[in-house]
């Protein structure tokens, strides 16, 4: 990948420190972005909230380590096939995710960091949709 993991993982230890109004404000991007998706979501989101942060710190702190990686966005894509998750609903989350970022990064978001958090999301995506595609 040629972005510069140590930056991501800097950048995700900064907005992370906002805790659960990280994924507040995800959610709030992708429904408003995407009303439709509201539904394939349970009404109570509490929950949600925390193993979005979970896996996102996850990814991240293991974004230099790919035999961990792989296995790891394989399986949750299989998970999302499940969920009824198909290729074009990537496209709004990885919005919702890139803005959510810009937003708790505040002065320190720049022109690098929407690079690196694109190409690092693609490749997400990639991996997760490619596994529900095999399975
Ligand atoms: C970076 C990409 C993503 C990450 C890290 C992520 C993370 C998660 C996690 C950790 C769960 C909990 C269940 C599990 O672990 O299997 C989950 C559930 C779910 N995600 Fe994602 N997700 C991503 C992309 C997406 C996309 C693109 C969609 C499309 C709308 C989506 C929709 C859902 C739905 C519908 C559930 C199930 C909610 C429920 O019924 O409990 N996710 N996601």
């Amino acid at each position: 990948m040629c972005v510069d993991p140590q930056k991501l993982k800097d950048n995700f230890a900064l907005v992370g420190a906002n805790g659960l109004d990280v994924a507040e404000y995800f959610y709030a991007d992708l429904f408003a972005r995407e009303p439709g998706l509201r539904t394939m979501f349970p009404a109570a989101m509490a929950k949600q909230h925390e193993v979005l942060l979970a896996a996102l710190s996850q990814i991240v702190s293991s974004v230099d380590d790919p035999d961990a990686l792989v296995p790891f966005l394989r399986d949750l894509g299989r998970r999302h096939h499940e969920f009824g998750v198909v290729g074009d609903h990537y496209g709004p989350v990885g919005a919702s995710l890139l803005a959510t970022l810009a937003y708790f990064s505040g002065p320190e978001w720049n022109e690098e960091l929407e690079r690196d958090w694109t190409a690092a999301y693609e490749i997400v995506a990639k991996v997760m949709s490619e596994a529900a595609v095999a399975s």
